[in-house]
């Protein structure tokens, strides 16, 4: 069934190290920690674990699956696919969406990588040693009051990944990947390894994963599972992306298992370095996007090589973010490129223009610009929540209906390889419980 319209990825470990440059990203490192920390501790965590595992495992297969059948991007596959099985061109709304969605997450996600980069130079020129949590706090408040500033990071971040997507260099950067998720593991378990001597790791451990279910209402309920598209780059076409370019050879199901695992454990690692901190310090946990910049600086500024550590840290999270906006620009830039006369080069510079110019109102909503602007939220908050809670979800279940309902069953259970109880496992995982998984948590928050 292969029909190589294009290149494949070398092998099964490539196509790992691709998928994971993509998942692993500011989402566990930056974005758990916070909503975690918002929405009041384990209950979040385990509705968070359960829908990456009841949801967005069979959706990241169904993404893969569809994918691989079509070869191509994603709108023309769910037009391809819709057509060949006798389904409605609307079905193509999931590419569409996916691309849309890709684009606005790009806008914020720079900003946040752009605070990575400043953080980057920060631990360098050695301003968080000897700082206590007023001062590392101030040192926050002061790049937030300086949008200036923020700008220029985010302006350097953004043309980064504009230079590597224009240059076509993306695949080069599995290697790249291969060595440096293993070292920011390390990291952050040198993190865990700090926060237990604070006295305050058994106190971070229970809030973690001693459910109060009193705390949970309907919208953290939804949080948690846009987390969880967000978190595993679904909903968004680019993991369908991805599959189009995989063999027959490779296994999706032990792929995806392995692919959420990592990724899983490097959130619930990042949670684990944080909340002692969080706890030590007497820091407030609500403290939102701010969180780990206000607590990792306090733990390397009183740890042994902690100006090393730090930057060190800081530089692998700045590349762990690179490569999943690189993944986020790549689906527009190829969506320009085959609708435009602008080629390669030109289509990333107005992809990432775009992007990097909405990211200004992202990034102003943190000083002079932090009113609402609808429904209560201002621009960043607005950019979350519309692709997290709402777009990701739905581009996400049409994606599950499509490949359990739509695609021939035979021929499915066939690729993936199942039989018996494992066939009945995946028709029940893949046609209602991921499905009304989703239906349920939205309507139900709504
Ligand atoms: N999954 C990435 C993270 O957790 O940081 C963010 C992301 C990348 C989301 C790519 C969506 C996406 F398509
Ligand atoms: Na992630």
């Amino acid at each position: 069934m292969s029909k190589q319209l294009h290149a494949h990825w070398s092998s099964r470990l490539a196509f790992i190290l691709a998928v994971t440059g993509s998942a692993v990203g500011l989402g566990n490192i930056w974005k758990f920690p916070y909503m975690v920390g918002e929405s009041g501790g384990a209950a979040f965590v385990l509705i968070y674990l359960i829908c990456i595992a009841f949801i967005g495992l069979p959706i990241l297969v169904a993404e893969w699956l569809i994918g691989r059948r079509g070869q191509k991007n994603p709108i023309n596959t769910m037009a391809e696919q819709a057509r060949l099985n006798g389904r409605s061109g609307l079905w193509t709304v999931v590419g569409i969406s996916g691309v849309l969605g890709a684009f606005l997450i790009l806008s914020f996600y720079s900003v946040i990588g752009g605070w990575s980069l400043s953080y980057t130079l920060g631990s360098v020129t050695g301003n968080f040693s000897g700082q206590d949590a007023d001062g590392i706090g101030a040192l926050f408040e002061g790049m937030l009051g300086n949008p200036g500033m923020m700008l220029g990071w985010h302006s350097v971040f953004m043309l980064l990944v504009i230079g590597i997507v224009a240059r076509g260099v993306t695949k080069g950067l599995e290697g790249a990947v291969r060595t440096m998720m293993p070292a920011l593991a390390v990291l952050l378990l040198i993190l865990v390894g700090y926060g237990m001597t604070t006295g305050h790791f058994g106190e971070a451990l229970a809030y973690l994963f001693n459910p109060d279910w009193s705390k949970l209402t309907g919208s953290t309920v939804l949080a948690a599972l846009g987390h969880a598209f967000f978190t595993l780059s679904l909903g968004m076409g680019i993991m369908m992306a991805y599959g189009s370019y995989l063999g027959e050879d490779v296994s999706l199901l032990r792929t995806a298992r392995t692919v959420v695992i990592m990724d899983t454990v490097i959130a619930l690692g990042a949670g684990l370095a944080i909340f002692p901190i969080v706890f030590a310090n007497g820091l407030d946990l609500a403290s939102g996007p701010g969180l780990i910049f206000v607590t990792l600086p306090l733990a390397f500024g009183s740890m042994a090589g902690g100006t090393i550590l730090g930057l060190m840290f800081f530089l692998l999270l700045t590349f762990a973010a690179l490569t999943s906006a690189i993944s986020l620009l790549e689906p527009v830039v190829e969506f320009v490129e085959e609708r435009s006369p602008l080629g390669r080069v030109g289509s990333a510079l107005v992809a990432g223009a775009g992007a990097w110019a909405l990211g200004i109102a992202a990034l102003l909503s943190f000083n002079v610009w932090s009113d609402p602007l609808l429904f209560g939220l201002n621009t960043f908050d607005l950019l979350d929540t519309l692709t997290s809670k709402f777009m990701l979800p739905l581009t996400g279940l049409g994606a599950i209906v499509f490949a359990a309902w739509c695609l021939d069953r035979d021929s499915v259970h066939r690729e993936l390889g199942l039989s018996g109880a494992g066939s009945t496992m995946w028709s029940l995982a893949a046609r209602y419980i991921a499905p009304l998984g989703v239906i349920v948590v939205f309507v139900g928050s709504l």
